[in-house]
């Protein structure tokens, strides 16, 4: 059975989120766990009451609305992704994923349709980690790559913690993060990047996702004046800055087109005209789909970091998070879908992190990427085609519906049972 979502119903439930936190550019600007967050929150789990889906969520707030399968001992079907975006974000990252698992359940409903795994649609709490760092930080520890007090003591610009956030807008249950069991895991997503738009494809299946390394640097000059001070001898922290941003982008570009390197945040103290800035503190972002390549770029940013004689420089690794490979089974059932409805495809990597790259550690995952404009995202602009959302989200339901079979549960169940290679 070819069954299609409504397109207009999942382009409505994305322009009534995007109100929500809305920037005068056309963007939201809904951080995580603000009262944006909450709000939208808030509006996400009435809509999967109304849908009929009983809302639970656990001790980091991540949100999971189940429909009921016919066995439900079976770990459920989880389609998802996260309603927070970045500071000038756009109105699809994340958020698609969301209401495209909302927009299934509706459209299953609409048909009188029952699955036999139960069907999840699952928002996780702090994707982007512009607020708090590091990204996917609540799908890190349901995946145990980091531990729950880890995430509560993480701290935004101004001091508040992870936890206090948390538990002042109303969400922090009671289940232990991670001990709500999922079956499978599905993304979809705008790829935020110019691959499937300039190729004039339609979907992305994806494989995987590329490597990251975080890091938090402090260089130490010395305050003085702007007018008095010769330039010979000064401890310019700004200067020194300036050439590891520069050498940032020059060791990404030595390391071929799938290396990325950015310098995205950065504070001058004491930030005053006339003083010689004493003290920067900046944030580092590498990627690389191979992690061997990675280390050697992080061997390359250490080397540089030495040659900055007139400052000292702490540089800490906040976060390292290896590349990772989706599941087979997983690809294959959103390769027969794209198949099914016959949409232009291709296979790739994703270049941006994701909630599915985390569930991924230890649960069957897969995610499909659609077409956005011009490659735009975190930006107000990001902009994606109805139509290319609907099949994203087509997709999504051939394969929920394939995956959520008896059959493919009772294999999925074999394979745990055998032995690991
Ligand atoms: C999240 O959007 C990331 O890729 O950093
Ligand atoms: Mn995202
Ligand atoms: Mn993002």
């Amino acid at each position: 059975m070819n069954l299609r979502i409504n397109g207009a119903r999942l382009w409505d439930s994305l322009m009534k989120m995007a109100r929500i936190d809305a920037l005068p550019g056309g963007g939201c600007g809904r951080l995580a766990l603000s009262d944006g967050d909450r709000e939208a929150r808030d509006i996400f789990a009435s809509w999967c009451r109304e849908a009929g889906c009983d809302v639970s969520y656990d001790r980091l707030g991540n949100m999971f609305a189940r429909r009921e399968g016919r066995d439900p001992d079976e770990p459920p079907v989880a389609i998802g992704s996260h309603l927070d975006t970045q500071p000038h974000g756009g109105k699809f990252d994340g958020v698609y994923g969301v209401l495209a698992g909302l927009e299934i359940v509706r459209t299953l409903n609409d048909h009188g349709i029952s699955t036999d795994a139960p069907l999840e649609i699952v928002n996780w709490t702090n994707e982007e980690g512009a607020r708090f760092a590091p990204a996917m930080l609540a799908s890190g520890v349901y995946a145990g790559a980091f531990d729950l007090d880890f995430a509560l003591t993480r701290r935004d610009a101004s001091g508040k913690s992870f936890g206090d956030e948390l538990a002042r807008i109303g969400y922090a249950g009671d289940t232990a993060c991670g001990a709500h069991k999922l079956g499978v895991f599905l993304e979809a997503h705008i790829e935020q990047g110019p691959i499937l738009e300039n190729n004039e494809e339609v979907i992305g299946v994806v494989t995987g996702g590329q490597g990251q390394r975080w890091y938090d640097v402090n260089l130490l000059g010395r305050d003085a004046h702007s007018g008095s001070t010769p330039m010979q001898g000064r401890r310019d922290a700004l200067a020194a800055a300036a050439r590891l941003v520069l050498a940032v982008q020059s060791l990404a570009r030595a390391h071929g087109e799938a290396a990325v390197g950015t310098v995205g945040e950065l504070n001058v103290l004491p930030n005053a005209r006339n003083t010689i800035p004493g003290e920067v503190r900046l944030a580092i972002d590498l990627r690389h789909p191979d992690d061997t390549v990675l280390s050697r770029m992080d061997h390359e940013l250490r080397a540089a970091c030495r040659t900055m004689e007139e400052v000292e420089i702490g540089l800490e690794m906040i976060w390292h998070n290896p590349p990772i490979a989706f599941d087979s089974d997983c690809i294959d059932a959103l390769k027969a879908a794209v198949k099914l409805h016959g949409y232009p495809s291709r296979q790739m990597v994703s270049g941006a992190g994701h909630d599915a790259c985390q569930i991924a550690r230890c649960v069957p995952t897969a995610m499909v990427f659609v077409p956005c404009k011009d490659g735009l995202s975190h930006n107000e602009a990001e902009s994606a085609e109805p139509e290319h959302l609907e099949a994203g989200c087509n997709v999504l339901l051939t394969a929920a519906l394939n995956l959520s079979a008896a059959t493919a549960c009772e294999r999925r169940q074999q394979r745990c049972r055998e032995p690991a290679e």
